[in-house]
């Protein structure tokens, strides 16, 4: 059985990983979806949060599972016996960074495999961050996240000090 890792933030989800979750389960058995816990950054979600935003959105996708992980990735993937790692390429400007975590993570886990997947052209432009800057002033994110973590957005968008 081939198991994949897509691993990221996910601080929030929006449609682009959304795209990239539903073809990379097309293409292994099963998708791990892990979600980096980092104390170091302050996220707009906790990873409690965010974990259960990923569950809504995935729910129609049985070989999708949610998981939250601290630490290296190769340790997560090896832990979850992925044998890839999946990554989604939105443009050139992604590939210097996505190539070196793809290296490292191989020098350090030979068996580890990283895949990409080139994000559909519709979501190209696509950050988390985009998503809360354009939140943060009121805009319109319909067009960027799924229905449910709009809702979420708005919330915590509304309890947040401006500035
Ligand atoms: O949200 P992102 O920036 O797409 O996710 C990056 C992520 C979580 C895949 C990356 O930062 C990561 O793997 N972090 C875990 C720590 C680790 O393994 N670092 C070494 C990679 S070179």
């Amino acid at each position: 059985m081939v198991r994949g890792i897509y691993a990221g933030s996910f601080d929030p989800v929006t449609f682009g990983h959304l795209d990239i979750i539903v073809r990379a389960s097309r293409v292994v058995e099963e998708l791990v979806v892990g979600v980096l816990n980092n104390r170091a950054k302050s996220p707009l979600f906790s990873v409690e949060e965010r974990v259960k935003m990923l569950e809504e959105v995935t729910k129609e996708y049985p070989n999708v599972k949610i998981r939250s992980f601290t630490g290296l990735l190769v340790e997560f993937a090896k832990e979850c016996e992925a044998r890839v790692i999946v990554r989604g390429l939105r443009a050139i400007t992604d590939f210097d960074y996505e190539l070196q975590m793809a290296q490292t993570n191989r020098i350090m886990n030979p068996d580890l495999d990283t895949i990409f997947l080139t994000t559909s052209l519709e979501y190209a432009y696509l950050s988390s961050t985009t998503v809360k800057e354009v939140a943060g002033f009121g805009g319109d994110i319909s067009a960027f996240v799924p229905p449910f973590v709009e809702k979420k957005i708005q919330e915590r968008m509304e309890v947040l000090p401006e500035g």
